[in-house]
């Protein structure tokens, strides 16, 4: 089925037409000419062709201050030379062994020495895999079934672990009754399951930083959870798929809590598709492939020679003091749009982590959990169309983030833009979403 474009609709204030065209010739053979769900927006996305550093191109040619980053996954913005560098010198060697490869030893050694509570690790490729996979082992390890999340608690798509209970279409309810959910930072209901249930608990399952929303966990909540887990004999397990980029030492080093599985992603594979989850050593032997009993993992492309290569450069590029510096960008971002918001009267708040920032409209004003959460928000839609009129990319929901790739000038010319976008929406002539 074919997807059209609803023209009246459209009203870029830009040409769009080749990225128009695209979508129609994609509707052809991809449903809503989408592959992936988050990033459709009305009345077509723009199609991106191209990005160097902190900008991307659509297909007409119009430049854009990119905030998105591909969802955090490009901490050094687009095309780094030395990343692309790796890439084409591992191209000409062979893009995948199926053995192993000393840059697998290099990428997991770089991660091990930088987590604590990481000795040992295993590749996936992608974010959903790692935690999909922690999950498992928890559940091997401990002999149980049941796993505690957290309302809009993002680990990825897996059956296992859906994000919200209104997105469970198709998951299976025998699967749906191993979750116990719970809202985020509320820790008597972690403390309230764990009492209840705790002797079946094969995990605990949280994001250090809710994404759906940038809402930070408070450390008390973190504390409490390794408190549940320490008290029934589960296993506590921290996305850190987005939040790596936040401290080097992940954001468990930052909140001073010890996880027993850490699951990794964007980042460490340099802006080529990867995941990566790891703990203690007992733990992850069980994969050992020597083992009598040993756990399965498998993938064709896990720890492949592309992916570790251009991962390997990310991390060595990512030090301290680049992620204090990008940490000092996404605070100069998050208070220039406070002072904005205010200065327009606008009904908004900004929720920040580091280099990860996030716009709320018609929320709050006390942002702790899903609950808080206003995705729906007319003005938001609003917010994220005149934001691209005005040359700024950013996420349909609101998220921004800064990398390595940008400097002060940038972030300032990035909030004058918005300055615009906020100012047309506070006078009402802003383009309908
Ligand atoms: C916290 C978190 N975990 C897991 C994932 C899934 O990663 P991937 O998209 O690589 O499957 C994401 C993706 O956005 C994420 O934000």
């Amino acid at each position: 089925m074919s997807v059209s474009a609803d023209p009246a609709a459209a009203g870029f204030r830009f040409p769009t037409e080749r990225s128009r065209a695209l979508f129609e010739r994609l509707g052809r053979t991809l449903p809503g000419a989408n592959t992936r769900t988050a990033t459709y927006f009305p009345p077509y996305p723009l199609a991106l062709s191209h990005g160097d550093g902190a900008h991307v191109w659509d297909a007409d040619g119009n430049r854009l201050i990119d905030l998105v980053n591909n969802y955090t996954s490009l901490v050094h913005g687009h095309a780094h030379p030395a990343v692309t560098e790796a890439i084409a010198q591992a191209a000409a060697t062979g893009t995948v062994f199926p053995s192993p490869i000393a840059e697998q030893a290099e990428l997991a050694e770089r991660i091990c020495a930088r987590v604590d509570s990481v000795q040992r690790l295993r590749f996936t490729n992608s974010g959903t895999e790692a935690t999909m996979h922690a999950l498992r082992l928890a559940r091997a390890a401990t002999g149980r079934e049941l796993v505690v999340k957290a309302h809009d608690g993002y680990h990825g798509s897996a059956d296992t672990l859906p994000s919200s209970l209104g997105a469970t279409r198709g998951v299976p309810a025998g699967v749906l009754d191993t979750i116990r959910w719970v809202d985020y930072n509320a820790p008597d209901q972690l403390a309230e399951v764990v009492a209840r249930e705790g002797e079946r608990i094969a995990a605990i399952v949280l994001e250090p930083v809710l994404g759906a929303g940038v809402l930070p966990a408070e450390r008390a909540f973190l504390v409490a959870a390794r408190a549940a887990a320490d008290r029934c004999g589960a296993l506590l397990v921290l996305d850190e798929v987005v939040t790596f980029r936040l401290h080097v030492g992940g954001w468990q080093a930052e909140l001073g809590v010890t996880p027993d599985l850490t699951t990794f992603g964007k980042l460490i594979g340099g802006g080529l598709p990867v995941g990566a989850f790891g703990g203690r050593a007992a733990l992850l032997d069980l994969y050992d492939p020597r083992a009598a009993a040993v756990l399965g993992h498998h993938g064709t492309f896990n720890g492949n020679a592309l992916t570790m290569a251009a991962g390997i450069v990310s991390l060595d590029l990512l030090t301290a003091e680049e992620v204090a510096r990008i940490n000092a960008l996404g605070a100069r971002l998050a208070d220039g749009l406070r002072s904005q918001v205010a200065a327009h009267g606008l009904d908004a708040v900004v929720t920040e982590a580091g280099s990860l920032v996030q716009v709320h409209f018609e929320a709050g004003p006390v942002m702790r959990c899903g609950a808080d959460l206003r995705p729906g928000s007319a003005l938001l839609a609003r917010f994220h169309r005149e934001a691209l009129e005005e040359g700024v990319y950013v996420a349909p929901r609101g998220e921004l983030n800064v990398t390595t790739a940008m400097d002060e000038a940038i972030v300032d010319e990035a909030l004058a833009g918005i300055d615009r976008a906020l100012a047309r929406i506070a006078a009402g002539d802003a383009t309908p979403a």
